[in-house]
């Protein structure tokens, strides 16, 4: 897409005004409208605004920054119902001399996908992300009893994930399919996997959809790791491979899983970084509710074929599927911010690439059902237990500071340990159940 074809199609479609979005270093996503007779300017120069009033952008001495919308973004917004349409395109966040600005998260997945280029390599993905719909954000009482691809008529879901498809679809996203989840008032709609820029702003598009579409219906729908106590949480499942050009190097016909050295390669990096990124795909205290033994939720590091209490999963290869080989990490939740998900992901995939890193043997077994004794013969270590051991963990990793760059990196660690220090401090509901009658 050229400056000119926007301005031309603008001008065909007669759109009113444009929604320049961007993320902070949190995930939220971020937008202010230009009216369309500023367009030009704004895809020439870019727009000014305060960066000091962005969560882990820049101090008030230092607070110009632009925005300058990528033009391959460009999309009509369907759920806005104007006289003249508007639209949407995502930017990147420069420094007032035109130069990428280092704590822009978008910025960070170029810089990482731009390592995996010079390697030669594409990073693909495709994440699942699951999520609630509740009746708003004052409880959460369970609006159906369905389950796995349950399509009951009390699945008031079924119309809304159809609505959101559409939405989905008009802004050029495509859907592989859509189903409700496990735990009652769940559901997922699936992405068809794009390169990881592409995808990570989709991620972005398809949360911000979800959610207007819920409004839209007096409902509301979140993408809260655990929600409720007791049922599943919502993950974000990535499935992720490398191409080179055309071609998946993940699959190998002459192996037995159909696994390429370079497949084996990048799990092993995954495995052997898996705690120290954990912080960045489950970045909330509420994300390690979740990730707690009995709800297909990882909680111990390691890989297998099929086996859905691993972390990494090899989906099984179908034959003629070449193109489909792939892996899938699986403790990522669908509120971690994506583009630095997907650094952290691909960093530590690469760096087994780089490293060689020797893959240990797959675990076939229940994991659950494993006793800490045959874990520990077995060296399958746990993820984090919270967001506290999680951080710690990530502070003292050169790999996702280098993967982050120094600005972001140091202020993640910043914030994070803010919020841990504000929820440690509270006195639960539970901790009141408990102990106040007994003590
Ligand atoms: N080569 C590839 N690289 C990255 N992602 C891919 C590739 N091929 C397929 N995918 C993506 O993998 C995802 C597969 O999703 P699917 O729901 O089938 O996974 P699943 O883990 O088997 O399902 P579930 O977790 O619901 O049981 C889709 O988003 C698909 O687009
Ligand atoms: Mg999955």
């Amino acid at each position: 897409m050229t400056k000119e074809k926007i301005l031309k199609i603008a001008k065909e479609k007669n759109i009113g005004f444009v929604r320049l979005w961007f993320t902070d270093v949190l995930g939220f996503l971020k937008s202010f409208d230009i009216p369309v007779e500023e367009l030009g300017g704004a895809l020439k120069e870019g727009m000014g605004f305060d960066g000091s009033s962005i969560e882990g952008f820049s101090r008030i001495e230092e607070s110009d920054m632009v925005v300058k919308p990528d033009p391959n973004t460009f999309q009509i917004i369907p759920w806005i119902k104007e006289d003249r349409p508007v639209a949407k395109m995502f930017c990147n966040v420069l420094e007032p001399d035109g130069k990428p600005f280092t704590g822009d998260p978008r910025y960070v997945l170029k810089r990482n996908l731009q390592e995996a280029k010079n390697m030669g390599f594409t990073f693909n993905v495709g994440p699942e992300l699951e999520y609630f719909y509740f009746r708003n954000t004052g409880g959460t009482e369970i609006l159906d009893r369905g389950g796995y691809f349950d399509l009951t008529p009390m699945d008031i879901g079924q119309d809304l994930r159809r609505k959101t498809v559409l939405v989905l679809e008009k802004m050029g996203i495509e859907v592989e399919y859509w189903h409700h989840e496990v735990a009652s008032s769940q559901h997922e709609i699936d992405l068809r996997y794009k390169d990881a820029l592409t995808m990570a702003d989709n991620v972005m598009t398809y949360r911000m959809a979800v959610k207007e579409v819920a409004m839209n219906n007096n409902l509301y729908a979140t993408f809260m790791p655990k929600p409720v106590y007791g049922i599943n949480g919502s993950g974000m499942h990535t499935h992720m491979s490398l191409f080179k050009g055309k071609k998946n190097v993940f699959f190998d016909s002459k192996d037995n899983a159909h696994l390429s050295k370079t497949a084996k390669y990048f799990i092993a990096g995954l495995l052997k970084h898996a705690r120290e990124i954990c912080s960045i795909c489950c970045q909330w205290v509420n994300s390690y509710k979740r990730l707690v033994p009995g709800y297909e939720a990882p909680v111990y590091v390691s890989w297998a074929q099929r086996n859905r209490s691993a972390l990494v999963r090899v989906p099984v290869y179908k034959p003629g599927k070449e193109k489909a080989t792939r892996i899938e990490l699986r403790n990522p939740d669908p509120a971690c911010n994506p583009y630095l998900a997907f650094s952290v992901m691909l960093a530590a995939g690469l760096e087994g690439v780089k490293g060689k890193y020797p893959l240990p043997p797959q675990v076939t077994d229940n994991i659950y059902e494993m006793t800490e004794k045959q874990r520990k013969r077995a060296g399958i270590e746990s993820l984090p237990d919270d967001l506290f051991e999680a951080i710690q963990i990530t502070e003292k990793s050169a790999l996702v500071r280098k993967a982050l760059g120094d600005k972001v990196f140091e202020y993640f660690i910043r914030n994070k340990k803010d919020e841990w220090d504000e929820y440690r401090r509270q006195v639960t509901k539970y901790e009141l159940g408990k102990y106040l009658a007994i003590l």
